[in-house]
C-alpha cells in the first residue's frame, strides 16, 4: 500500500487531517517522523545533574572536553576522538588512545547525547555526566585516575570549578595514582575516597552541560517539519520508505533512537548490553548512587534494566543525527559506506536471503529495503546532517 509523507504544514488542523489519513492502516507511518521533529528542540531533563543548564558548569566543561591535561601523558583529550569537524564522532574505525592504543568500538558522536538514556553502545552509562570518567580513566583511552584528575581540576581549574560546585576538597598526602582496584586507592579512608569521587562526578556534571549544547538539532529535516525548507522528491521519497520499510520501529524519538538495545545480527563476539548492564548496576557514578543529585529519578530508572531481555548481542540504537557525516557504521566499525551499511543489515538478509540468522531482534521482522530504495534512504538520512556548530562552542 503506497502513501504519501504529508507535505510539510503551517497549520494544524491540516495536519491533523493528515495524521488521520495516514495514521490507520499501518504501523508506522509519516506521523512518527512529526514526532521526531517536533520534540527535537526540547531537551529532556537530566534529574540526577543539578547542574545540567548551568551555563559556568558548560563553559567549564568545555575547557575540559578539549583540554589534554585530562589524559596521563597530555596527549589525549576529549576531542582527539570525538572531532567537531566530524559531527563530534571519530573519522577513523577505532579511536588512538594513549600510547597508540586502539579499542573494539567506534567512537560515536557527543551530538544529541541529551536525547539518549543510556549512553555507550552497552548502555553502561544511565547519565551523561556518568560516562566522562570512564574514557578518562579507561587505560586504553586516557588513563588519568581521578586522584590525577582532581590535581589537574584543583591546579588548572580551581576557581571555576569551585564556583560552580563549591570548595575542593584537600589534596595533600594523595598518592600519584588512584582509582577502584589500586592498592594506593583501596587503602584510603572511606570519606577522602568519597571526596575524590565527587570532584570525578562534577567533571562529568559540567562536561554534560557542555555537551547538552550539541543538539544537532536545527537539519533540514527540522526546517521541513517547521514548513521553512522542502526535500527534494528523493528525499522525500526516502522519508516514505524509511517509514514504510519499519526504520523507525527503532530509529524512533528526536534521535531517531528508541534508546533500547537490539541484536541486528551484525558480526561481533562483543556481548554488549549483556555486560553492559551488569557493568552499569554496579556503577558507583549511577543515578541512584552517592553523586547523584536525584536518587529516587536514578532508581526508578535502573529499575527497568534488572528486567531487560534478549540483551546478548545488542547495542543500543545508533542516533541517525549527523549520520550522513560519518565514515564508519557500525559499533565496530562494519561499513564505510551509509548504502553498504544499510544493504548489508537491512536488504534480503532479514526479509528471506538469510533468514536463519537466530539472534535478530523480532522488530527486524518485514524489514527489506529494495535495491532501488537505498539510494533513497540515504538521500533521505541527509536531511539529518548537523549543521555546523557555532564557533563559540568550538572556542577554546
Ligand atoms: C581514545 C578515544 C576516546 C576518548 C579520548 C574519549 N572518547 Fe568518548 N567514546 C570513544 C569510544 C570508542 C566510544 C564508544 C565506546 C563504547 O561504547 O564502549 C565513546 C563514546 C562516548 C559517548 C557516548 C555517546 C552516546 O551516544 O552514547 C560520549 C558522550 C563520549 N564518548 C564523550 C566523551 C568525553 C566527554 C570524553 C572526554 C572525557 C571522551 N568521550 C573521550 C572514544 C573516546
Ligand atoms: C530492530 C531495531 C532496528 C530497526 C528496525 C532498524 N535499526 Fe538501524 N540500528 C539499530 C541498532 C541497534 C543499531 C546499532 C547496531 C550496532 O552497531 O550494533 C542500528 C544502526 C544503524 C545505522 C548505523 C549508524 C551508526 O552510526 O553506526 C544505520 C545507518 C541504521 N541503523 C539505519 C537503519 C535504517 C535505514 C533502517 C530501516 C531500513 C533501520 N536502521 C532499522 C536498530 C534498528
Amino acid at each position: 500500500m503506497s502513501f504519501r509523507v504529508v507535505a510539510p504544514l503551517a497549520a494544524p488542523l491540516v495536519l491533523l487531517a493528515g495524521l488521520l489519513q495516514t495514521a490507520c492502516h499501518r504501523e508506522g507511518d509519516a506521523t512518527d517522523l512529526y514526532v521526531q521533529a517536533l520534540t527535537a528542540s526540547t531537551l529532556p531533563a537530566s534529574p540526577t545533574n543539578a547542574v545540567a543548564d548551568d551555563p559556568a558548569a558548560a563553559a567549564l566543561g568545555q575547557r575540559l572536553f578539549f583540554d589534554k591535561h585530562l589524559s596521563v601523558d597530555g596527549t589525549i583529550a576529549c576531542v582527539s576522538c570525538h572531532d567537531p569537524a566530524h559531527g563530534f564522532s571519530d573519522p577513523r574505525a577505532f579511536s588512538v588512545g594513549v600510547r597508540g592504543q586502539t579499542g573494539a568500538r567506534h567512537a560515536m558522536p557527543v551530538t544529541a547525547v541529551a536525547f539518549q538514556s543510556f549512553l555507550l553502545w552497552d548502555g553502561r552509562a544511565d547519565s551523561v555526566w556518568a560516562q566522562p570518567i570512564k574514557a578518562i580513566e579507561n587505560p586504553k583511552e586516557m588513563d588519568l585516575t581521578r586522584v590525577e584528575l582532581a590535581r589537574v581540576v584543583a591546579t588548572r581549574y580551581g576557581e571555576a570549578y569551585e564556583a560552580v560546585f563549591g570548595a575542593l576538597p584537600k589534596l595533600d598526602a594523595l598518592p600519584d595514582r588512584g582509582k577502584p582496584g589500586m592498592e594506593a586507592w583501596d587503602a584510603l579512608p572511606a570519606d577522602v575516597r568519597e571526596d575524590i569521587d565527587e570532584v570525578a562526578a562534577n567533571v562529568g556534571k559540567a562536561l554534560e552541560a557542555y555537551e547538552r549544547q550539541l543538539t544537532c538539532a536545527d537539519t533540514k529535516f527540522d526546517r521541513w517539519t517547521r514548513g521553512e525548507a522542502s526535500l527534494t522528491d528523493r528525499e522525500e521519497r526516502g522519508a516514505e520508505a524509511f517509514v514504510e520499510h519499519h526504520c523507525n520501529r527503532c530509529h524512533s524519538g528526536p534521535a531517531f533512537s528508541d534508546g533500547k538495545f537490539h541484536d541486528i545480527a551484525l558480526p561481533s563476539s562483543d556481548p554488549g548490553r549483556s555486560a553492559g548492564r551488569t557493568l552499569l548496576l554496579a556503577d558507583d557514578f549511577n543515578g541512584a548512587g552517592l553523586n547523584s543529585d536525584d536518587p529516587i529519578a536514578g532508581e526508578a530508572k535502573l529499575a527497568s534494566v534488572s528486567s531487560e531481555t534478549a540483551t546478548v548481542g545488542a547495542f543500543r540504537t545508533a542516533s541517525l543525527r549527523g549520520v550522513g557525516q560519518r565514515t564508519f557504521f557500525g559499533h565496530a566499525s562494519h561499513r564505510s559506506t551509509l548504502r553498504g551499511f544499510i544493504e548489508d543489515v537491512y536488504h534480503g538478509r532479514h526479509g528471506g536471503r538469510d533468514a536463519t540468522v537466530g539472534r535478530r531482534d523480532p522488530l527486524l521482522r518485514g524489514v527489506n529495503v529494495p535495491h532501488h530504495e537505498l539510494d533513497e534512504i540515504v538521500a533521505f538520512l541527509h536531511t539529518l546532517d548537523c549543521p555546523p556548530v557555532a564557533p563559540a562552542l568550538i572556542a577554546h
